[in-house]
């Protein structure tokens, strides 16, 4: 069941005050109906690959191998100041009474990396089921502070321009992102 669209209260919330932009924990506000879920956002563990997975197969994000557990999990050891994956896990609280449904799970992902100048924005999706209630947001604004720890002033992320990236589209500018017309994004793939 996707969660009622409403704004995000928990994504500014908490800022990070260590090398990790990870400390978001509140709730998944919606102001006419009060909290309809809790989350934290945080660094990945290898648990969370399913979910990971599931979240960006929900946002039809294109994957490849270089996002197999084992590519990731080799990223986050040998580029410890350059790359993070980051997750939103929620639990959907009932409406009425706010009582917790289910079970806390991974509702979506993001991966940013830094090459020194800027930053790069990856496969930031979350699942269907929980879109909606500012999930989306946090792991952007999340992006951001990551970036910013790191010495980043710039970031990037390039997104398909098709009608599937419309609410991203609108995230992206409500949180200060502007497309660059001035450059193509140019592409090679080199033969295994
Ligand atoms: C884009 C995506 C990550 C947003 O996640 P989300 O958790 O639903 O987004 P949030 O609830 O945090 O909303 C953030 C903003 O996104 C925009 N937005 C979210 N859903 C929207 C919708 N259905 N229609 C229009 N705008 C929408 C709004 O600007 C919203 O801000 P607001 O609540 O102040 O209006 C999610 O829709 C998704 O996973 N989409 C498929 C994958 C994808 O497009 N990834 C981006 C690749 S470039």
């Amino acid at each position: 069941m996707p969660a009622t669209k409403s704004r995000n209260a928990a994504a500014s919330k908490t800022a990070a005050r260590s090398s990790d932009a990870h400390q978001h924990d509140g709730h998944c506000c919606d102001h006419d109906h009060g909290p309809v879920c809790e989350m934290s956002i945080r660094r990945f563990k290898k648990e969370d690959f399913k979910g990971l997975q599931a979240a960006w197969k929900s946002g039809d994000i294109a994957t490849d191998d270089t996002d197999s557990l084992r590519a990731i999990e080799k990223n986050l050891k040998e580029r410890v100041n350059s790359y993070r994956v980051f997750v939103a896990e929620a639990q959907m609280l009932d409406a009425k009474s706010q009582r917790k449904q289910g079970e806390s799970r991974v509702a979506g992902g993001v991966i940013v990396t830094f090459d020194g100048h800027r930053s790069f924005v990856y496969h930031l999706a979350v699942h269907v089921d929980f879109r909606g209630v500012g999930l989306g947001a946090a792991l952007l604004k999340t992006c951001e502070q990551q970036a910013k720890l790191w010495g980043a002033r710039h970031l990037r992320l390039s997104a398909r321009v098709d009608d599937s990236r419309a609410p991203a589209r609108a995230m992206y500018g409500e949180n200060g992102w502007a497309v660059d017309k001035t450059i193509w994004i140019y592409r090679k793939t080199l033969p295994k």
